[in-house]
């Protein structure tokens, strides 16, 4: 059964997509059979795996109001191994179509469970706020993955994020864990990042991932061609950084069947 990762975080800027694109990119080299949910009414995530989002008429939004199904609005190997749930701007409107609909915590979750057993991994890219696609993404999900941007203001919003994670955790999916944090835009070149890394390992403990994303150029200029960076620059540091999370994660998904 397909393991299934939300990449979440209510502050903007801090790297989700581009870890979306690029751990999802980097699963799929690995071998493994991979769907990537873009949950974010901006679809960079759809468009940074190179889909024009703004000509795809069946994507989340369609299947979250139920006028599509799960078959009908997934892209089929848009990269050899990874298959795409597309979304765009219309995606911004779901939330008030949901109001008052019976059981629309569980929406999304009721559609990927349908195709769950035909992937090894399931990336969800979430969009920066702790809403009703939030939610929807942490129902589905077994596990959180937070980015946390090295920066002055890294922490601020962690505790919320983690309330969240908790109270979906005790209401609607009793199975749902905190997968990792994952740092990104490292600058090796300043303390201060450095002391962030420092200051969330030592809040956190254990579930923080060894690779670290450095600042990269390579990676902020890949979306604008549609590439993940395995093809844009399957060299530069950006490239070997996220095929060496993708490495942990899978080796957490091994340990984690073996329990
Ligand atoms: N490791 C990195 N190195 C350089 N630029 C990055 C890196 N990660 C993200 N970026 C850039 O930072 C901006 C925000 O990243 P993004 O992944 O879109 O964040 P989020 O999805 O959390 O809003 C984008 O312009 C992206 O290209
Ligand atoms: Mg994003």
């Amino acid at each position: 059964m397909g393991r299934i990762i939300a990449i979440a975080n209510q502050k903007g800027g801090v790297g989700k997509t581009t870890t979306a694109i690029n751990l999802s990119a980097c699963l799929a080299e690995a071998g493994k059979k991979v769907l990537t949910i873009d949950l974010d009414p901006q679809g960079n995530t759809t468009s940074g795996l190179g889909v024009n989002k703004n000509e795809q008429e069946k994507t989340t939004y369609e299947l979250l109001i139920g006028q599509n199904s799960i078959e009908e609005c997934l892209l089929k190997e848009v990269l050899p191994g990874l298959d795409v749930l597309p979304s765009n701007v219309n995606l911004s409107g779901a939330e008030i179509e949901l109001i008052g609909i019976r059981q629309k915590e569980f929406i999304l979750k009721k559609e990927i469970d349908k195709v769950r057993d035909n992937y090894d991994f399931v990336i969800i890219d979430c969009p920066p706020s702790l809403n009703m696609l939030t939610v929807n993404a942490m129902t589905t999900a077994d596990t959180v993955l937070v980015p946390i941007q090295c920066e002055y203001y890294a922490l601020e919003g962690l505790s919320q994020l983690i309330h969240t994670i908790n109270l979906v955790k005790q209401r609607l999916n009793p199975n749902l864990e905190l997968e990792g944090v994952v740092f990104t835009m490292y600058d090796a070149r300043t303390n201060l990042s450095l002391q962030v890394v420092e200051n969330v390992k030592s809040n956190l403990k254990n579930t923080v991932y060894k690779t670290i994303i450095p600042r990269n150029v390579r990676l902020a200029e890949a979306p604008s061609h549609g590439m993940p960076i395995t093809l844009y620059d399957s060299r530069s540091a950006g490239a070997e950084s996220y095929r060496l999370l993708a490495e942990e994660v899978i080796q957490r998904d091994e340990e984690s069947g073996q329990q």
